[in-house]
């Protein structure tokens, strides 16, 4: 019988545990201000509402550009060599190509050679979604070092002139190294509910361009915002309860709630729905929006650079989005 799978150190008690963690945001910075002067909007009004007072743009950056620049700061930070690693996952909604695969592009500009590489497709929970995979592969001892990336670049697809909208979103990515070790991931639950895909959509190709001359066109984010925030304060909380109860850790023992970052109420409504303080819950929408399957690795970045998580802390991760996507992680750092 011909086994595929590279079984090096499979068994209940590997898992993956993040080692390293980068983050990269462009440098052009777009202020509320800004905004008001393409649209009827006010810095009052994003603020109060979302939390946000301004985001990064990339200008000349594309996706996989700065994924590659989170991909080595994570690298350099875990202390591994990009040749060690075994996969690469970039979770995004807005590659630069179809194909190849932002990951493809990742690893050829990190010289990732000898890793298999593509992209996961969830829109703001791809970096869940992520995790979750990798912790799947790790405990059935197919790879031992991999490169996880949130990264995306949605200033491509916004309509500058829809104020429900543009007023949201940033660009940035950041990633984290993980290996298979005996702690770290301790549980990770995923969700979708297709049925409901048309409140937060972008379409890839307006009609088909069978023998009628047209080019493949990209459409603009569509968003019910209304309904995206129901579905938020009610999911997020569930996962992370699944999470926990599953795994059968008191919430207690959680030092942070890394969320995606959307909008600070949404943060503050969860933290509320699971009877935690806000101080709990970090959050960095105000400076850079909502960078989509990037938020969670930033933010996480971030407290991990700031020296705000140590061995043995526990942590959740959450996300929801698009698909509709939602999905939750509990680690221990
Ligand atoms: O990554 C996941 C993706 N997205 C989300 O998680 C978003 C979830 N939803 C939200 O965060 C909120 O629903 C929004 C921030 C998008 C909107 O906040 P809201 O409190 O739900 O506002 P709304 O849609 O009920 O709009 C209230 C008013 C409306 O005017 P009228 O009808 O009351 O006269 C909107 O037209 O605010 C108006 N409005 C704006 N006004 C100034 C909508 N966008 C803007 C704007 N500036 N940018």
């Amino acid at each position: 019988m011909k086994v595929n799978f590279n079984l090096k150190q499979a068994g209940d008690s590997v898992t993956g545990r993040i080692i390293g963690t980068g983050s990269y945001v462009p440098e052009q910075i777009v202020t509320n201000e800004n905004l008001a002067a393409l649209v009827d909007t006010s810095d009052e009004w994003i603020v109060t509402r979302t939390g946000i007072h301004e985001r990064r743009i990339a200008l000349e950056e594309g996706t996989s550009r700065m994924a590659a620049e989170a991909a080595r700061r994570a690298l350099k930070n875990a202390g591994v060599e990009a040749d060690e690693l075994e996969l690469i996952l970039m979770a995004t909604s807005s590659p630069d190509y179809c194909f190849p695969n932002g990951a493809c592009e990742v690893q050829a500009a990190i010289g990732a050679k000898n890793a298999v590489a593509y992209d996961i497709s969830a829109a703001c929970s791809g970096f869940e979604f992520a995790l979750s995979t990798v912790q799947a592969f790790l405990k059935a001892g197919v790879y031992r070092t991999a490169l996880i990336i949130g990264a995306d670049c949605l200033s491509k697809l916004t309509d500058w002139s829809d104020r429900g909208t543009c007023v949201l979103f940033g660009d940035g990515a950041g990633a984290a190294v993980i290996r298979a070790e005996e702690t770290g991931i301790i549980h990770s639950v995923m969700g979708s509910d297709g049925a409901k895909g048309q409140v937060l959509s972008c379409m890839s190709r307006s009609e088909g361009n069978f023998l009628n001359g047209k080019k493949p066109e990209l459409g603009y984010i569509f968003m019910d915002g209304q309904e995206v925030f129901k579905f938020a304060v009610k999911k997020v909380p569930e996962c992370i309860r699944q999470v926990l109860e599953e795994s059968g850790t008191d919430i207690n023992e959680v030092k942070y709630f890394v969320l995606h970052q959307a909008n600070y109420r949404i943060c503050e409504s969860v933290a509320k729905r699971l009877g935690q303080p806000i101080e709990k819950v970090p959050m960095n929408i105000a400076s850079y929006g909502n960078t989509s399957g990037a938020t969670v690795p930033i933010l996480l970045d971030e407290l991990n650079r700031q020296g705000k998580l140590n061995r043995g802390d526990k942590l959740v991760l959450a996300g929801f989005g698009g698909g509709l996507t939602w999905g939750a992680a509990l680690i221990e750092w």
